[in-house]
């Protein structure tokens, strides 16, 4: 068995004998005296092979990713490198063996490595003797550790649910498994551990926690995976505060033990409206400032069509203001800012700069100077201040800006690098209105609280009624999620009935769950991380692909293995399924 590894030795350890394994990373044949890099999990050691060693032809024909073992011993080295643990030592060789040869690989085994993805992932277990995503993958594990500790401390177990679940509505699509033993029956994968916990919180666990597979086959982004882990919790007897103070205990321990920064607590908390209305979006980044000002009071009597018309629709106009960078800016530049809003659905774009010589910009010729003097106070405009503009519904206006206020905050690096911000973001809206459905849908699912002030909207104005469920939100991630749920039956029903679900559909989809809340269901709530997000945040990547050891393509392939793929047609048969591919 391997014992060491190679940075468990330094200077201090010089003339003991060593035994060591791995790959040969690097080798440089330097006329007489051959140099190799050899390569474990743990980091590189250097050994060195003289021209009078007996190892020195086998030592000259390796070659990179070759398996060897190597004793010898550690010597000083002469040239140091003190930017690698081992960098003031190296091996003195006295047996080196061949253990497997390496074919060449499609890419070098190298930190800043010069090939596309796609590469990459086809061949992943290469990619991962790489540091860049090795280390991702250490850091992954302290996570899942870190909060394993801590819940196991604070008296929760740990419960496996299971994979092979019932298709309920509401959420994303489900991934389906045929049923061989029912023709035609399908289970589906869970696209969280949601109804088990509660049924365990029923079943009297009171604190549970599982580090859990998800998958969800929605359109993928960045920071989504098809397939993706979350850390989930469920408590029972608690209320909102019990369990956001219990999520902040592990947040704190995480950030600790990972990364030694001390979060201080509490968190801050924003209710929901207020993020949308400051910051245009549910996960507000409060790296930098930069928030969105409402300014349709100002115009209210202006006679600018694109203004009078977007408030005379029950619209708003607001402004953020990009300071002391008027001058960076081209007009071909904000040409490009203004195709960006567009992008998410705003008519256009509307500026002006707050220049020396006074205002200049799209809007400056329709500006009366009431407009100028009331901007200037209300926004703090300062000279070289570039102010810009959306007028439009609420929903566009916000999630415009808020989109534009993310791209500035990164093209003007206001963002400090190594920089956390956390928040709660709470009391989000009950429900949504999806246009394709036509009807309103839960905006989380539909077992979560309502606030109590909700009741009395529910079936007048759905678009009034707020829940007790929260986000945490770190740098403008979700990085997770939660709510109290409903424990009591007859509540349940009447949400079902607000959510337009018949009386069959309720026994259909939902019945074997709320049966289970007939037999003494405790009052309950709890959370779940994102487990990728959150190792994406702890090493500062912004691609979830770096944090999974075997990730999925954007179009939800597995390039290694190639699948999704065919399958015998007895499997099929088996299944009682014929392929009808459109
Ligand atoms: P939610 O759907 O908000 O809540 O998910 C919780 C957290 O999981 C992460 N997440 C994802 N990460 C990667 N890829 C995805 N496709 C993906 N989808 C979600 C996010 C998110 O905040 N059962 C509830 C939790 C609860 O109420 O207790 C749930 O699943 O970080």
């Amino acid at each position: 068995m391997k014992k060491y590894n190679n940075t468990d030795f330094n200077i201090k350890n010089v003339g003991e004998s060593v035994e060591l394994y791995g790959w040969v990373s690097r080798k440089r044949d330097l006329g007489g005296l051959v140099f190799i890099d050899l390569r474990d999990r743990s980091g590189i050691m250097q050994l060195a092979v003289r021209p009078e060693n007996k190892n020195y032809e086998l030592a000259s024909s390796l070659k990179n990713e070759y398996v060897i073992k190597v004793v010898g011993k550690i010597v000083e080295r002469e040239s140091k490198n003190l930017n690698i643990p081992t960098g003031e030592i190296e091996v003195d060789v006295d047996e080196l063996t061949l253990i497997n040869k390496a074919e060449e690989t499609p890419f070098e085994i190298k930190d800043d490595v010069n090939a596309n993805e796609d590469t990459r992932l086809k061949y992943r277990y290469l990619d991962i003797r790489r540091n860049e995503i090795k280390d991702k993958l250490v850091t992954r594990s302290k996570i899942c550790a870190a909060f394993r500790n801590y819940f196991n401390e604070n008296n929760f177990i740990e419960v496996e649910t299971p994979v092979l679940c019932k298709s309920t509505p509401e959420g994303a699509r489900d991934y389906l498994v045929p049923s061989r033993t029912f023709n035609g029956k399908f289970f589906a994968l869970p696209q969280s551990p949601q109804l088990y916990k509660q049924l365990l919180m029923i079943g009297g666990i009171e604190r549970y926690y599982q580090i859990a597979k998800c998958y969800r086959d929605e359109d993928l982004r960045a920071d989504r995976q098809p397939e993706f882990t979350q850390v989930d919790v469920e408590m029972s007897f608690v209320d909102q505060d019990d369990v956001i103070n219990m999520a902040e205990g592990a947040i704190k321990k995480v950030f600790k033990d990972v990364k030694g920064i001390d979060i201080s607590l509490p968190l801050r908390r924003m209710k929901y409206d207020e993020a949308m209305d400051k910051y245009g979006s549910d996960k507000p980044d409060l790296r930098f400032e930069m928030e969105i000002n409402d300014i349709s009071d100002i115009f209210k009597d202006t006679e600018f069509v694109v203004f009078k018309s977007a408030l005379d629709d029950g619209g708003i106009i607001n402004a953020i203001v990009a300071k002391n960078v008027a001058d960076k800016y081209s007009r071909k530049d904000i040409d490009n800012l203004t195709d960006f809003v567009k992008t998410y659905k705003a008519k256009g774009l509307a500026w002006f700069k707050l220049t020396n010589e006074g205002i200049n910009g799209s809007i400056a010729k329709v500006l009366t100077d009431a407009n100028v003097k009331d901007l200037t106070e209300r926004l703090s405009l300062e000279e070289n201040d570039l102010v810009l503009i959306v007028a439009d519904k609420y929903k566009v206006v916000k999630t415009a800006l808020g989109a534009l206020r993310c791209k500035l905050g990164r093209d003007l690096d206001l963002i400090k690098k190594g920089d956390y911000k956390l928040l709660w973001v709470t009391d989000f809206p009950l429900f949504e209105y999806s246009e394709e459905e036509n009807r309103w849908v839960s905006c989380h699912h539909p077992f979560t609280m309502p606030r109590a002030d909700a009741m009395d909207n529910l079936f007048t104005d759905p678009s009034k009624c707020y829940s007790v469920a929260y986000d945490i939100v770190i740098n403008g991630y979700e990085a997770g999620g939660g709510s109290l749920r409903i424990h009591d039956g007859n509540m349940q029903d009447i949400m079902f009935k607000a959510l337009g679900f018949t009386e069959e559909r309720i026994r259909e989809k939902f019945g074997w769950f709320v049966d289970a809340f007939k037999y003494g269901t405790p009052p309950h709530g709890g959370f779940a991380l994102g487990l990728d997000r959150w190792t994406m945040l702890l090493t500062e990547t912004e691609n979830i692909r770096d944090v999974i050891a075997f990730p999925k393509t954007a179009s939800a392939s597995d390039l290694m293995c190639e699948c999704p793929n065919e399958v015998d047609s007895k499997q099929l048969q088996e299944l009682g399924i014929k392929v009808d591919i459109k």
